[in-house]
């Protein structure tokens, strides 16, 4: 895949902005609705949104049909949303972050008119930086949405999960299946991905069919079940049969799956959690 400044570009780049606007136009609408309903009038109307890996502000796509077409990076899909859903502007605090600097700048020159106390770029390590900025926001609303280019820090999001303000802040990663399986392959490790997923404290998920041979696929965690990811998104709730089919997808190498009996033993981590969802 190649990259500028560590932003990768590939033929499923267009599919994940696309899919990803929905999902930030569906989340915005849902939670103005619940602003604007009767039970929204006992919260605080308040809405964070972290995109963690938030990039340069666009890609520059050279490949094949889409010769020097510019695709809308990730913080401009989310900003051009949030005009669309008037109501929920003065509620929403916005994070930008990234570790690449050059990235960044860039991106403030895309963005400088949009940039105050409400939105913000910040430089460095997510996992460094993200805590403090939920402890700063008690009873937000919010989504935090993880897009790097190789595998997400699972344990990360873990502990994020566990965190007191997050309770109503939904969790959106993008998952790299097959660096996940390779890397276990090649480090000879017992572990998979369910080990971890499991662990990430939220009630609802939505997983998306993968896409391409590094099976990137979205999981979008929740406690609500106010907000629902479409199949017309190409998306499954995990406890449905395609999504049981997809989370094993994500777990085992072809071989692994071809060869899938329920009894074998070390395949019991996944047999366990899908009995018990
Ligand atoms: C695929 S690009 C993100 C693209 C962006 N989501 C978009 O759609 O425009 C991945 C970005 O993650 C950043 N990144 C990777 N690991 C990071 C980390 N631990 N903390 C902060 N940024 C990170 C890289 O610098 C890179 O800019």
């Amino acid at each position: 895949m190649p990259k500028v400044n560590g932003v990768g570009y590939s033929e499923s780049t267009m599919n994940k902005q696309f899919v990803l606007k929905k999902i930030l136009e569906k989340h915005l609408y849902a939670v103005d609705y619940i602003f604007r309903s009767k039970t929204g009038y006992f919260y605080r109307k308040n809405y964070l949104y972290i995109d963690a890996t938030c990039g340069n502000g666009s890609y520059k796509c050279d490949i094949k049909s889409n010769q020097n077409k510019i695709i809308k990076g990730s913080p401009l899909i989310f900003l051009d949303t949030l005009k669309k859903v008037i109501n929920m502007i003065g509620y929403t605090d916005c994070y930008f972050i990234d570790k690449n600097i050059t990235s960044l700048e860039e991106l403030k020159k895309q963005i400088y008119i949009c940039l105050s106390d409400k939105v913000k770029i910040i430089e460095g390590d997510y996992s460094l930086k993200i805590p403090s900025i939920i402890e700063n926001h008690h009873n937000y609303f919010g989504l935090i949405y993880f897009d790097p280019n190789g595998i997400v820090d699972l344990d990360f999001i873990i502990e994020l999960s566990k965190q007191k303000n997050m309770k109503k802040i939904d969790i959106l990663f993008n998952y790299n299946g097959t660096a996940f399986k390779r890397k276990k392959t090649m480090l000879k490790l017992d572990e998979r991905f369910i080990d971890y997923f499991k662990e990430i404290k939220k009630l609802n998920w939505y997983i998306s069919e993968p896409s391409g041979k590094w099976q990137w696929s979205f999981l979008f965690g929740t406690n609500t079940t106010k907000i629902r990811l479409p199949k017309s998104y190409g998306f499954h709730n995990v406890t449905s049969h395609n999504g049981k089919l997809i989370l094993r997808k994500l777990n085992y190498t072809k071989d692994e799956f071809r060869s899938y009996l329920p009894s074998q033993k070390k395949l019991t981590n996944l047999k366990w959690w899908e009995e018990n969802h």
